[in-house]
């Protein structure tokens, strides 16, 4: 396992006229893996991107020759019709929220059976047992620390206990899943995050409002030694 967790640039703070380069550059500085949030201005106010763009970055998204994944995380509803479309774009994990789906438990199924990783997405306010009976097909659960729709918003320190939360429960299950965190995570607060359980960060404005993206990645990656009883 990494010694560092992993970064996830989301591209929701790149310059999206030049998309494909800003892909490449946080893929030459480090990235882990490509976030892409898309928004549908129903589920959260704001609107974002698609499939068409989503399938547009994937040749740019590689490094040394291999694919590096496209972690797609889903602010729209409803999400199953869009979940073969992103499938066909090439992402490699899909997460949505419980609340913008009417099957959960389906939904999940619906996004491993096309080869793609599956997470779900809560809130700040959403109560893990949305877990109970579904953390056993899931691939990666996604906790927001900030309300979902913006970049640049301010990391929600009550949701440190609820990692701790989810972290127990997933060391419980004996599976390899992955706890990401979304919103507001910098090189100041990375620590935090990672050491109440979290192994995957994403950072948009803390990437891309920095000129020096490498610089960027490595400040919050190395503020956030993963502890070693996570690297067994
Ligand atoms: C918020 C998005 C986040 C956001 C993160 O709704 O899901 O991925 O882009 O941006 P920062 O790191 O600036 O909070
Ligand atoms: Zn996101």
């Amino acid at each position: 396992m990494n010694r560092h967790p992993r970064i996830a640039p989301s591209l929701l703070s790149a310059d999206f006229a030049h998309l494909g380069d800003e892909v490449e550059a946080v893929i030459e500085a480090g990235a882990d893996l490509i976030h892409f949030d898309v928004m549908d201005n129903h589920y959260v106010p704001n609107l974002s991107v698609g499939p068409m763009v989503c399938e547009a970055i994937r040749p740019h998204c590689m490094r040394d020759g291999l694919p590096v994944p496209i972690d797609v995380h889903l602010m729209a509803r409803p999400v199953d019709a869009l979940i073969p479309l992103f499938a066909q774009a090439g992402a490699s994990i899909i997460s949505f929220h419980p609340e913008a789906s009417e099957h959960v438990h389906r939904t999940v199924r619906l996004i491993r059976s096309l080869g793609v990783k599956a997470g779900l997405v809560l809130n700040p306010a959403t109560p893990l047992h949305w877990l109970d009976h579904v953390l056993d097909e899931l691939d990666l659960v996604l906790l927001m620390s900030v309300n979902p729709g913006f970049g640049g918003q301010t990391f929600i320190d009550g949701v440190l206990p609820k990692i701790e939360s989810v972290r127990r429960r997933i060391d419980a299950s004996g599976r390899d899943v992955w706890l990401e965190v979304d919103g507001g995570i910098n090189a100041g607060n990375a620590c935090r995050a990672v050491d109440a359980g979290a192994d995957t960060l994403v950072a948009g404005s803390a990437v891309f409002g920095n000129k020096d993206y490498r610089a960027a990645i490595a400040a919050i990656r190395d503020a956030a030694p993963l502890r070693l009883a996570r690297q067994a």
